[in-house]
């Protein structure tokens, strides 16, 4: 489908982050040098400049990924449940720096990503490694939906009903070693598709492949998801098609996106966020409201709902994002300011 003006609904970053934590985390690429002027330019102006620059699209011309419908158990919904996030600004208001820095640019310069054919290989300390392709990611397993909130290191959160499995399905189906003590997981590698990946300015410096990775008890935590899905469909790009981690618990740059590695391994796996900065970004990541960051409080968060403007829907913010009862358990020996 071609439509104009794709990011209508798109919000400004600066309407649902704190302005001083926006410059905050920003400030840690520029001072290696990787964020210019350009990009705390408002959205709409570095967004049309970028797009235009990569010469993905003309700037009122777009192709829109096509997301499939899905068959799924539906989540239970009680009267406590929490308000959902508009669909309009899960998929509008992102972070995925393979396709740029700025909230709205991964909506705008990914849909032209292609997902199918797809390849996810399942390695290392297992006695049965295998490949998943595009077609067995829906239906080798099925796929329920999880309602859960999203925190971002930013400071910003929303409430996403997520389709897709348990991670332990994989990692059980793989049947891994005595030596398996972490999971590494690496996003697709593509510098064609991923404009980030060509050039350090418009992916923040970060050395691509994305990595991220979880000690075995977390990936194996029943919390722990494996999305296929958002909102009845198949992932759009932006939100990490055709495959993403979630982990509900963590700070939303462990959910890495469109996943096409899943190693276990014996030593703790390197981390993108901990390899730019290990003082800011620890590899456990788990929400804690006490610990702040070095640069800004994490003890309240900016809940994006269908009004998300500047000042409003300011909540505190849980331990362990509100999971402790299903994760806390996993962490009772452990130092938490140490291991942030
Ligand atoms: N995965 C990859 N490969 N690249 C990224 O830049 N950003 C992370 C995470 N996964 C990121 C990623 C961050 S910082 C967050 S907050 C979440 O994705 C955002 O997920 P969402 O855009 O679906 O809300």
């Amino acid at each position: 489908m071609l439509i104009k003006s794709p990011v209508k609904s798109a919000l400004k970053e600066s309407q649902v982050t704190d302005e001083g934590v926006y410059n905050g985390r920003r400030s840690l690429l520029k001072s290696m040098g990787f964020i210019g002027a350009g990009t705390l330019l408002s959205n709409s102006i570095a967004t049309s400049a970028n797009a235009e620059g990569f010469g993905l699209f003309s700037s009122d011309e777009v192709k829109t990924f096509e997301q499939k419908p899905l068959k799924y158990t539906p989540a239970n919904v009680t009267e406590n449940s929490e308000i959902l996030t508009p669909e309009s600004k899960v998929i509008s208001h992102n972070n995925f720096y393979e396709f740029g820095t700025n909230k709205s640019d991964p909506v705008n310069n990914s849909q032209g990503f292609n997902v199918n054919p797809w390849s996810l290989k399942i390695s290392g300390e297992v006695n049965k490694p295998f490949t998943l392709d595009y077609d067995d990611l829906f239906n080798k397993y099925a796929i329920e939906e999880r309602i859960y909130r999203l925190r971002c290191v930013e400071a910003w959160s929303m409430v996403i009903p997520w389709l897709g499995f348990s991670l332990s399905e994989i990692i059980k189906q793989a049947d891994p070693t005595s030596k398996a003590k972490y999971v590494a997981f690496e996003t697709l590698d593509d510098p064609k598709q991923m404009p980030g990946q060509r050039s350090r300015r418009v992916g923040g410096g970060i050395d691509f492949p994305y990595v991220e990775g979880l000690r075995m008890d977390e990936a194996m935590n029943p919390l722990t998801f494996m999305s296929v899905g958002v909102y009845g469909k198949t992932l759009p790009p932006q939100n990490g098609a055709p495959i993403r981690l979630v982990v509900p618990w963590k700070y939303g740059f462990k959910s890495i996106k469109s996943i096409v590695g899943i190693k276990l391994v014996e030593k703790m796996p390197p981390t993108t966020w901990n390899i730019l900065g290990p003082n800011e970004y620890g590899f456990y990541a788990n929400v804690n409201p006490e610990v702040s960051h070095p640069r800004w409080s994490q003890a309240s968060e900016r809940r994006i709902t269908a009004g998300g403007l500047f000042s409003r829907n300011r909540i505190e913010t849980l331990p362990f994002n509100g999971y402790s009862e299903e994760v806390a358990h996993m962490y009772k020996d452990m130092d938490l300011r140490k291991h942030y």
